[in-house]
């Protein structure tokens, strides 16, 4: 059964290897004749004029530039200097040589970069134009809405949430140990990657749905070629697994890369268990979605580069700092192999026709990329006792005069490229030496002053003169930022206050859960006779509920409000039992007829009927009088709230006999917005507004509060029925597939899976659109808007 695709992997892996071997031995040729030196400092004379100023010149353009650091600042004073144009002019043409191994010299290449120069143009002046209306705390973190409202652009958004799920799952999936950023940013990275060069490939006048179909694929693909980096890579790079289950583990994606079969993971034990099953589920996935969508003719070629690619970071994985004896080749064989195929798998995950000047081109340039990168990690990888070119010449530079010092093969490189690989065109030598200070700035500036002169030293050309050079030019050369860093380094802080922001949410929702818990079950305080009602009230308000509701008035009321805990209390309660009583309605026979709810018998089960009636009865009541105990608030405040709250109850009514008489029939989109608002919306403005009428804000704030409930409120139910149909039940604590059954009318029985997703984006966007135009000061909405549509219970 299992055909073998690669017969002989030792032989490609041998194969690929002597060309390697080639180009090794060429520039090591020119390493050691020294050529490059001499190219370089004539090509650093030529790009020099229009990056090093005269004194007076770097006086003044020293003050006030801006650090990339601050974008919105660095884009507008980009702009006010005119030099916008010129840096998206290098960092285009830079993603161009590298991701999409074109040359600059050619003309189709050409009016591509103008065009998209063009197009980051406009969009970044709108950026910088609005930015003063946005709200600088939704700035620095995800933009859903906008990523959302970009693919719908494209007809892609099915796609898009299909990632958004995706990324969420790997996020929960990735153990502390590993670093959950990294593999995200890492992902993304590589879907964009992979998307770039689908589109590069797209035919001009394509049909709208023809370049939705193809972008959607890329975004799968992509993906599925993203996963293996934090999945394989990363995975095998940590120390989670033992060796033992590094070389299981290993064994199996070999074997799936010869085979082109995935083998089934079989029994494994042991803590880390649950998460390669995970883990491996998903490559599982993903090496299916690929060769699903693999053409024939490229199919061996991919199998060859992703045997290429596995193997040399397995090889380079297995070097220790300890061995002394490395060979050069050793060192730089494997890199320049992972290096290229990282790229070159890229085309063929696609089945992009062949493109011989691809291949060439990202062949010689991987290199480039990774030494740098290497430099970029020394301390890091020194830490990890990796073995990069960098590391291992750090350690024994001094023992081992034969090795090739690293920094200087990276000069060689660049030489070798600007002169051999793209016939010295001047686009070209323009921007990578632009690149090749640029990296070096962004060194100098993480290891202060005194380190980088240390790691100088170190590495330190053999040639006074041009070593000098290179130091002039990182201390005096302007111009050189690249728009690729600036995303990198904003999706890094993004990623990292994302990840803060979500902590935090969860941090407080934990906290005032259980301060509310504490309190939340009701005293028999007018000594009642027949405590039965009372304690089926306890009993259905002793299940597990999030308590969304009352934890949404505390951080109103508490942190946006300042309002005090202790006197607001009684709210909190009395929110909490309003939407427990709806519960208690919602699970009867007569309504939905549910089992099971907070993960036990529901209370008509557990008691009957009639009791679970007058319970609910009950408890809109003990949600009244609770409401009569805000005794430090005004008395006209208080019975505001109480004839507000009264109506929110009469709606929430409204809202369930609409959801009861749909059954069977199947409500229009208008219909189904209208119920959700009313059964579940409604709930949730109450939660935000009765705080915000306790504090006396303004009607303009309370209206846009009440919108963004609306539209939170919606995706929250919609996310509901989705969990109905796909969620998990140990999870849920409710019964599943319930809304089927009862041939309920909602977002997922009406408009299907997908569409009832989209529909949860559209109101997420809409309710994002409240929230900036509320700016509020505390980031809680945001994450919890984030928390209705990714939650998983
Ligand atoms: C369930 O609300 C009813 C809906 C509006 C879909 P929750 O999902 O907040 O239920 P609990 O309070 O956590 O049980
Ligand atoms: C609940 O809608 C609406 C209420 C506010 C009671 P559902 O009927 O979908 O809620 P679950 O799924 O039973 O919690
Ligand atoms: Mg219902
Ligand atoms: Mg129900
Ligand atoms: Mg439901």
């Amino acid at each position: 059964m299992n055909e073998l695709i690669l017969r002989k992997p030792e032989e490609t892996y041998q194969s690929a290897e002597k060309q390697a071997k080639v180009y090794f031995q060429d520039l090591i040729k020119q390493y050691e004749e020294k050529t490059y030196i001499k190219q370089l400092t004539s090509d650093f004379q030529i790009w020099k004029k229009d990056h090093v100023l005269g004194p007076v010149g770097a006086f003044f353009s020293k003050i006030e530039i801006p650090q990339q650091k601050q974008h919105r600042q660095y884009i507008k004073w980009l702009i006010k200097t005119e030099r916008l144009e010129q840096y998206l002019y290098r960092s285009v043409s830079y993603i161009f040589m590298r991701d999409l191994g074109k040359t600059l010299d050619d003309k189709k290449t050409q009016k591509r970069i103008k065009e998209i120069v063009e197009n980051l143009k406009e969009d970044l002046h709108t950026e910088v134009n609005h930015s003063g209306k946005k709200s600088e705390q939704l700035d620095q973190t995800f933009d859903w809405a906008r990523i959302y409202r970009d693919a719908k652009k494209e007809d892609t958004e099915l796609a898009t949430i299909w990632l958004i799920e995706k990324l969420q799952k790997v996020a929960r999936a990735i153990p502390d140990g590993m670093d959950r950023e990294e593999a995200k940013r890492k992902l993304i990275k590589i879907v964009g990657g992979v998307v770039m060069q689908e589109r590069e490939e797209m035919p001009v006048g394509i049909s709208k749905e023809e370049q939705s179909k193809r972008l959607t694929r890329a975004i799968k693909l992509g993906y599925a070629y993203g996963i293996t980096y934090p999945y394989i890579d990363d995975l095998l790079d940590s120390k989670i697994l033992s060796e033992a289950e590094q070389n299981r583990f290993s064994h199996l994606i070999r074997t799936t890369l010869i085979t082109g079969t995935a083998p089934e993971l079989g029994v494994w034990t042991g803590e880390n268990k649950k998460f390669i099953e995970e883990v491996y589920t998903e490559l599982r996935k993903a090496f299916e979605l690929i060769k699903q969508n693999q053409r024939s003719e490229t199919k061996q070629k991919f199998y060859e580069q992703a045997y290429i690619f596995f193997h040399s970071q397995e090889v380079d994985r297995k070097k220790t700092l300890d061995n002394s004896n490395y060979t050069n080749e050793d060192l730089f064989i494997p890199i320049i192999l992972k290096s290229s195929s990282s790229r070159l798998i890229v085309r063929t995950i696609l089945s992009a026709p062949e493109d011989p000047g691809f291949d060439n081109r990202t062949f010689y340039y991987g290199i480039y990329n990774q030494l740098a990168d290497d430099f970029t990690d020394l301390f890091k990888d020194l830490e990890n006792g990796a073995v990069t070119p960098f590391t291992y010449y750090y350690k024994y530079y001094k023992k081992r005069t034969d090795l090739i010092n690293p920094f200087e093969l990276y000069w060689t490189v660049i030489a070798y490229l600007i002169h051999n690989v793209y016939s010295s065109n001047g686009d070209v030598r323009e921007v990578i030496l632009n690149r090749a200070v640029n990296s070096l700035k962004r060194l100098k500036s993480r290891l202060g002053d005194d380190n980088y002169e240390k790691v100088m030293n170190i590495f330190a050309v053999n040639d006074a003169s041009f070593n000098e050079l290179i130091q002039i030019m990182v201390n005096k050369a302007t111009d050189v930022d690249f728009y690729d860093k600036l995303l990198r380094d904003r999706m890094i802080t993004i990623l990292k206050n994302e990840e803060q922001a979500r902590k935090n949410f969860s941090e407080t929702v934990k906290t005032v859960r259980t301060k509310i818990n504490k309190n939340l079950l009701i005293q028999n305080e007018h000594n009642l006779p027949n405590e039965s009602i009372i304690d089926a009230a306890n009993y259905s308000l002793e299940g597990d509920g999030k308590r969304l509701r009352p934890i949404m008035t505390w951080v109103m009321g508490v942190k946006e409000y300042g309002l005090n805990e202790s006197e607001i209390f009684p709210l909190l309660k009395s929110l909490e039992y309003m939407h427990t009583a709806s519960l208690i309605f919602d699970d009867l026979p007569t309504q939905d007829n549910a089992k099971t709810r907070r993960g036990r018998p529901t209370l008509h089960e557990t008691y009957n009927t009639a009791i679970a009636e007058l319970t609910g009865l009950y408890m809109t009541q003990k949600a009244v009088e609770e409401q009569t105990k805000l005794t430090k608030f005004d008395e006209r405040v208080v019975l505001n709230l109480i004839q507000y709250s009264s109506q929110i109850i009469q709606k929430m009514c409204i809202g369930q006999a609409m959801d009861l008489t749909a059954k069977g029939k199947r409500l229009n989109l208008e219909e189904l917005n209208r119920m959700c608002l009313y059964k579940t919306g409604i709930g949730f403005e109450a939660s935000l507004v009765m705080p915000a009428i306790l504090a006396r804000v303004e009607d303009k704030e309370i209206e846009l509060l009440k919108q963004f409930a609306k539209y939170a409120g919606i995706a929250f139910q919609i996310k509901d029925d989705l969990l109905d149909v796909e969620g998990y039940q140990s999870l849920l604590g409710k019964p599943m597939g319930l809304d089927k059954e009862n041939d309920s009318s909602t977002f997922v029985t009406v408009l299907g899976k997908e569409n009832a997703k989209k529909a949860m984006w559209e109101h997420y966007c809409l309710a994002y659109d409240a929230l900036q135009k509320l700016q509020l000061n505390t980031p809680f909405l945001k994450q919890l808007l984030n928390y209705f549509v990714l939650r998983n219970y």
